[in-house]
């Protein structure tokens, strides 16, 4: 292991759509209040994509402005990984989208399916990747175009979710530059009913006759979610810290995924990390999956909740169940 290279991320970027839609405005669709939506979620509003904007367009862009911060040339990158449950076709990947968009013509491109937490599941990959000196510079992007997967009739969901996409550009660290200390994700496979897209794929296709029944959207058992999303989270997050020998003290930030405040204001609880060092963007984005942490991430960066040498945790679950956590110094 010794002969592993450090790798650090060299830059970030991220890309929301234009389009706010607020709680009130979801309140003229369902039956909903911004009361409720507020309440029990934290949320206030969230993006959502044009409808000819793509899941691979917002990824791009999140791209070139990581690409741009990290000062790698699109040519120089290796791999190219997509993080996404909303993919623009289920084949060819939505990375050859975004490969074909970069012109980063060396690059091998894939896509990772591990819903909210892929994008954590793909900085590990990355981070090996590069770490065994298999390539040099990686992109990793979390992106989701969510709004084309929610059933809008029903009020148990649809207010939850949004669109957008997160990147990040990682490569070798250089001596005195910062590197993710540890990673830790698993996964529960007995969890598959609790959240998920049902429909649409070939365990259950759609067809003229089920045409109508919302089968390719996410559903969810809210409390059984809540409940997992908790524990795992709390228990990722800690083996990393413990992996990297860290106590509560030393962490700057935690930025956890996006999916409800009160699910985030139990972590920090259970970590023992007090609220203002804990990110907290849900607001104004909603759920957006495997992005969510990659968007914050960037904002977090972007304005300084965060800075060179400081210890920061990211932590993530979502379907499958999916869990992740990385520990980086900055
Ligand atoms: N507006 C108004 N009322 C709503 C509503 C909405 N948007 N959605 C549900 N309700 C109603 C329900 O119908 C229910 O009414 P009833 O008691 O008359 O049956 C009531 O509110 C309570 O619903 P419940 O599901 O028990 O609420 P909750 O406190 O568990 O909160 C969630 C629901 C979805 C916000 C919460 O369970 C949650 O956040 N779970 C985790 C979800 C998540 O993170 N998913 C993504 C994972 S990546």
């Amino acid at each position: 292991m010794s002969d592993l290279l450090s790798v650090t991320i060299a830059g970030t970027g991220s890309y929301l759509p234009e389009r706010v839609m607020t709680n009130d405005d979801l309140a003229q669709i369902v039956d909903t209040s911004d009361e409720w939506i507020t309440s029990r979620t934290g949320i206030k509003e969230r993006r959502i994509a044009a409808e000819d904007e793509t899941t691979s367009d917002m990824a791009t862009a999140a791209a070139r402005k990581a690409l741009e911060q990290s000062g790698v040339a699109v040519e120089d990158i290796d791999m190219i990984i997509v993080a996404t449950i909303t993919p623009d076709t289920l084949t060819p990947a939505t990375a050859c989208y975004v490969q074909d968009n970069l012109g980063a013509r060396q690059a091998m491109a894939f896509d990772i399916s591990a819903a909210c937490s892929g994008f954590l599941y793909a900085m590990k990959m990355a981070k090996r990747m590069i770490a065994s000196g298999a390539i040099q510079n990686a992109l990793i992007i979390g992106a989701e175009k969510l709004s084309a997967f929610t059933n809008w009739t029903d009020r148990n969901t649809c207010v939850l979710f949004g669109d957008g996409a997160g990147a990040a550009v990682m490569r070798a660290a250089q001596p005195g530059e910062g590197s993710i200390i540890a990673t830790d994700i698993g996964s529960d496979g007995a969890q598959t009913d609790i959240l998920n897209i049902p429909g649409g794929g070939s365990r259950c296709p759609i067809t003229l006759e089920n045409a109508n029944d919302h089968l390719a959207t996410l559903g969810m058992q809210g409390r059984e979610v809540f409940k997992h999303a908790v524990t795992r989270m709390k228990n990722a997050a800690n083996a990393v810290i413990e992996r990297a020998g860290w106590a509560a003290e030393d962490i700057a930030l935690v930025i956890p995924h996006q999916a409800n405040l009160r699910i985030i204001d139990a972590i920090a609880d259970r970590l023992s990390v007090p609220n203002e060092r804990v990110f907290v963007n849900l607001h104004k984005y909603g759920n957006t999956s495997a992005a969510a942490v990659a968007i914050a991430l960037d904002e977090a960066h972007r304005e300084g909740a965060f800075k060179k040498g400081d210890k920061i945790v990211l932590v993530v679950f979502g379907a499958g169940l999916t869990w992740a956590a990385a520990a980086i110094q900055w």
